[in-house]
């Protein structure tokens, strides 16, 4: 599966983190914040997009970014966010976006605390494998 990962971040949480999954994934890692424009995600199967919880929601360039996307057939999704007390329907929020536009997504995972360090990754980053692993095998 040929993924990418996109990415905001406004004090670096969200962003070590995509790191981490990109790394891990071998796979390319986009600010979209430095404005790609949604249509760099078309020669990719698996979009790993991530955003800050914010008031309970996606950072609004998120939110945007993904409303903008175009429609597709069975691409899949891991949806990831950074938070640090609560993070209420941020995940959905994005989910609902985009499964009317026809993509499949295989996993939502959040990451909790103030200033995480990348030793604290392991956990979604095994998440990330097993939910590809799994959705290879269907
Ligand atoms: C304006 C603003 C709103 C936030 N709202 C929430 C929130 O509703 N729930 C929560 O748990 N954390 C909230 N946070 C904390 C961030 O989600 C958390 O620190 C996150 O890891 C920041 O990611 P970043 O370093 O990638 O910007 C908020 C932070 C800011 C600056």
């Amino acid at each position: 599966m040929k993924a990418c990962v996109l990415y905001i971040s406004r004090t670096g949480n969200t962003k070590r983190l995509a790191e981490a999954i990109s790394e891990s994934l071998k796979a390319p890692v986009f600010d979209i914040s430095t404005a790609p424009e949604p249509s760099v995600t078309q020669d990719f199967d698996l979009l790993v997009i991530g955003t800050p919880v914010m008031g309970m929601r996606p950072a609004p360039e998120v939110q945007s970014f993904v409303k903008r996307l175009p429609e597709c057939t069975g691409k899949k999704t891991i949806l990831f966010c950074t938070y640090a007390i609560k993070q209420g329907g941020t995940l959905k929020i994005l989910e609902k976006e985009l499964t009317p536009k026809g993509y499949i997504n295989i996993l939502n995972v959040s990451k909790r605390g103030l200033k995480p360090s990348k030793a604290d990754f392991t956990d979604v980053l095994d998440e990330v494998g097993k939910a590809i692993a799994e959705s290879k095998a269907t």
